[in-house]
């Protein structure tokens, strides 16, 4: 199944992506960062499609690129890697239940973009990540896969978010598979 990954990050979950030897056919970047060198050392496309920030602008022309860059690759799964823009109906329409997503967190515990810090601000013991079906609702959709993850004495945002993505680069791929495959859900 050909999948267009969506990250705007180190692209440290993409290269767990295509370790794991899924087939990534494009992958669309929202800004400049490492994940488009990910990408590129591995031979697969990249579509920039750098947003703007502003009031100006306009989610639903901006989710239309996608999904067009998407379509131009024959993708058939959609799966999110650290992608930073929540994206509108169009690429739901286009792919329904068929765009997945990680989370740094233990949802419905802790959704949106401060999970990390949301989670060590609360004195959580234990949090995790997240595997799921990525909806129109922003980090609630059906749950495909969890882990735990302890929240350490001394943690830092950063030391916990590693902590969390460690597992992440572990559970993400599997899961896709198992995705794929009609293992799950
Ligand atoms: C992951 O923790 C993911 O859950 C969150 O952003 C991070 C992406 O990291 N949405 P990377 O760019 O794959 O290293």
């Amino acid at each position: 199944m050909r999948i267009g990954v969506l990250a705007s990050g180190s692209g440290t979950n993409l290269s767990s992506i295509l370790d794991e030897g899924l087939d990534v056919a494009v992958v669309v970047v929202d800004r400049v960062c490492r994940a488009t060198d990910v990408a590129r050392r591995a031979g697969v496309p990249v579509v920039e499609l750098p947003r703007t920030f502003g009031r100006d602008f306009d989610r639903l022309a901006y989710t239309h690129q996608v999904v067009d860059a998407l379509a131009a690759h024959d993708v058939a799964l959609v799966v999110m890697a650290g992608f930073g823009t929540v994206l509108d109906k169009p690429i739901h329409d286009a792919y329904p239940g068929r765009i997945l997503n990680t989370h740094p967190a233990l949802l419905p515990a802790f959704p949106g973009w401060h999970s990390v810090e949301e989670a060590l601000a609360a004195g959580v013991k234990l949090t995790g990540c997240t595997v799921h079906v990525a909806t129109l609702d922003v980090d609630a959709g059906p749950i495909l896969a969890q882990e735990a993850v302890p929240v350490l004495p001394g943690d830092t945002v950063e030391s916990l978010h590693e902590r969390i993505k460690s597992v992440e680069r572990r559970l993400y791929p599997a899961t896709i598979r198992q995705f794929i495959e009609g293992v799950i859900p």
